[in-house]
């Protein structure tokens, strides 16, 4: 659906240096996937969107949007391609002086598209959006969120096939960011079209990205499915974003104090090991833990536990102090965890 091959993007600084806001990225999107595109302030999301839609040309590299390599279109089959991609802006990016109705029919109106089909048109994305009470009202009179959903059926009035959003929902409280994605879900399911969204907050991939990429200084550092990405992060800059979601990495007091356990066990001829579990709601059908402790004699306390939602599915993580018998028993439970679709990895080696 969207290729992007190998992509540069470079500017020059006033004093001649070159700042490689996008360098080398490749990122292959599929039709109907919503994606996740994540990264810090400056990390070069915004310049990779500007190519995506080749507002900007890129430096090198090549786009590839439904089967169209954007270099070689000419000008005027960019600006039919352009109308395939629908776009919204953090800022809503409405016209002051037109009405809901106005502003989302005004792409249709650019292409000469006659009134009766732009009013039915029109009217039903009001109805998608779910603001046929505010039909008639200027956008001074509305919310950030119900803003934010005329700029939605906006993007949506040329039937595009993607939708680039660009931090949609980053003027938005947390309420309201959450309805907003629930649009921008049903959207995705009833019209299929693939939505790729920027954002700095993973809370917005956890809610309803299937893929994402972290991006950090003009590079992807990672890439996987949301759930692949939150059970193993790799990258720093992948974990200390995910920090806000899910606790990763244990805080050096506890760590201190967890060693000084696994030695007392040690001396007793004990192995005491700091483990941590992730396991996906729908795989674990039995109870686990405490069928290990009962087969292998592992007693274990819970040092931390999180249980949350990705696009629906729940994804639990613990991390425990396990101590068992002997290396032979851990054995035998980490592998009865396995079987068990419960992740173990080791914190402390
Ligand atoms: N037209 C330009 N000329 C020179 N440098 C630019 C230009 N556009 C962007 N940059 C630089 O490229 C880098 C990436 O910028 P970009 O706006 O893509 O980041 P971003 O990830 O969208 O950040 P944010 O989360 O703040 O929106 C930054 O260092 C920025 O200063
Ligand atoms: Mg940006």
């Amino acid at each position: 659906m969207i290729k992007i091959d190998h992509l540069y993007q470079t500017f020059k600084t006033p004093d001649g240096r070159d700042i490689h806001a996008v360098n080398d990225v490749s990122i292959h999107i599929k039709a109907g996937e919503i994606f996740g595109i994540i990264g810090r302030s400056g990390a070069g999301k915004s310049t990779l969107v500007r190519a995506i839609n080749f507002l900007s040309k890129p430096t090198a590299g090549t786009m590839t949007v439904d089967g169209h390599c954007l270099n070689n279109l000419s000008a005027a089959e960019l600006r039919r391609m352009r109308t395939k991609i629908g776009m919204i802006f953090q800022h809503f990016n409405l016209l002051s002086s037109r009405t809901v109705f106005e502003n989302i029919a005004l792409p249709l109106e650019l292409l000469g598209v006659d009134k009766q089909t732009i009013t039915e048109k029109v009217d039903r994305l009001i109805d998608l959006v779910d603001l046929s009470a505010h039909r008639n009202k200027y956008p001074k009179q509305l919310s950030g969120g119900q803003k934010q959903r005329v700029g939605i059926a906006r993007a949506l009035a040329n039937d595009p096939t993607v939708l680039l959003s660009d931090e949609a929902t980053s003027a938005l409280d947390p309420e309201t960011t959450r309805a907003t994605l629930a649009l921008l879900q049903k959207i995705n399911q009833e019209l299929g079209v693939t939505i790729v969204l920027i954002t700095h907050e993973m809370e917005v991939v956890k809610q309803i990205c299937d893929r994402v990429v972290v991006m950090d200084n003009g590079k992807v550092v990672e890439s996987g499915t949301v759930l692949e990405v939150f059970r193993h992060p790799k990258h720093p800059t992948t974990r200390s974003m995910l920090a806000d979601v899910v606790v990763h990495d244990m805080p050096e007091r506890i760590i201190e104090s967890v060693r000084s356990r696994i030695l007392a066990s040690k001396e007793k001829g004990r192995v005491a090991k700091l483990l941590r579990l992730t396991f996906v709601g729908s795989e674990v059908t039995m109870p686990v833990l405490s069928e290990m402790t009962r087969r292998y004699d592992v007693d274990f306390n819970i040092l931390q536990g999180q249980v949350e939602e990705l696009k629906g599915t729940s994804f639990g993580m613990l991390v425990i102090l396990a101590e068992c018998p002997s290396h032979a028993a851990f054995g035998q439970a980490s592998d009865f965890l396995s079987e068990n679709h419960v992740d173990l990895e080791e914190i402390l080696v």
